[in-house]
């Protein structure tokens, strides 16, 4: 079956690599793009949709027009910028997610990737090596909607038979577009001041353990778990997945090693400190591994080369 993927969100972290990666398999004409606003440098062969997920109509006329086989709805705000807007925040994460769970049923449209996140879990769930069932009671708006919206999804699977398939993604860490207002983004930041300015101040706490992922390991864990067969999906809410857990003074131990001059500080009273400890520290992805295979390529060592080395690349 020819496959057309339509990816809605397509401008941010996650979404700008995962159409560099769909468009290699695919092909870039059975690749639509779409998002809130135009992306900047849209090549000839990339076709993109301007659209707003919370416009239901708009939205219905591009599924009918494009005719998707699977959907990518990666449009929502995250938990640093949800703290200062939560109405905002729960309007376009859980009424995005509805308005396609709904046409896709109406359009028949069965095959959705919908990501979850690590915010998922809360103050009272185990800290590390916090397993996929365990007590969850996020407490910020992002992890709270996100939390509703995994278990929308196993609800249009189970009810329904959608298709629907989703990761609880740790912080991901990226060179080539930077993340949009997360907890996380310390990680991501830290690299590009290291580069700029020898030095980087960081919001987190230095102790402060966090999951996090390198964009490579996070658009092939994507692509493989949609790759896999349905029957094998024995997760329905989303997967836990366990990347790499470190604090703000590992990585910058490790950044040191690359750029001996680099200088951290941190700042105390950041909101997102509260966030981050209310999140794990580390992650049981025992479910991924056994269901669709899943093994982490990237360690820090390797990711923090790996960025330095591209970062610097692009600068040149
Ligand atoms: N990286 C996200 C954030 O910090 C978590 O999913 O909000």
């Amino acid at each position: 079956m020819k496959e057309t993927i339509l990816i809605i969100g397509s401008n941010g972290q996650i979404g700008t690599e995962l159409a560099i990666a769909l468009r290699k398999k695919f092909g870039a004409s059975s690749v639509i793009t779409s998002d809130i606003r135009k992306p900047e440098n849209l090549q000839s062969d990339e076709i993109f949709e301007q659209v707003n997920v919370l416009d239901k109509e708009g939205l219905k006329s591009l599924f009918v027009k494009h005719q998707p086989t699977q959907i990518y709805l990666l449009a929502a705000m995250l938990s640093a910028v949800g703290e200062q807007y939560p109405q905002k925040a729960w309007d376009l994460n859980m009424n995005g997610l509805l308005n396609v769970l709904d046409l896709c049923l109406v359009l028949g449209i069965k095959k959705v990737f919908w990501p979850s996140s690590i915010a998922v879990f809360g103050p009272h769930s185990p800290k590390s090596d916090t397993p996929q069932h365990c007590i969850m009671d996020p407490n910020s708006i992002y992890g709270i909607s996100k939390l509703a919206g995994e278990r929308l999804c196993e609800y249009y699977h189970t009810k329904y038979g959608l298709d629907i398939r989703s990761i609880r993604y740790p912080g991901v860490i990226s060179w080539k577009t930077v993340p949009g207002g997360g907890t996380t983004d310390y990680a991501v930041h830290i690299f590009f001041e290291a580069l700029a300015k020898g030095q980087y101040s960081s919001f987190l706490s230095a102790d402060t353990a966090l999951p996090m992922m390198y964009m490579e390991d996070a658009v092939r864990a994507t692509i493989q778990l949609m790759d896999a067969p349905s029957e094998n999906i024995t997760i329905r809410s989303s997967y836990n997945l366990a990347g790499v857990s470190f604090t703000p003074a590992m990585l910058a131990q490790e950044i040191k090693k690359i750029l001996p001059n680099f200088e951290m500080s941190y700042i105390e009273g950041d909101p997102r400190q509260a966030i981050a400890d209310s999140w794990p520290q580390s992650i049981n992805d025992e479910y991924a591994r056994k269901d669709w295979n899943w093994s982490l390529t990237f360690d820090l060592p390797t990711m923090t080369k790996d960025m330095i080395d591209n970062l610097k690349n692009k600068q040149a």
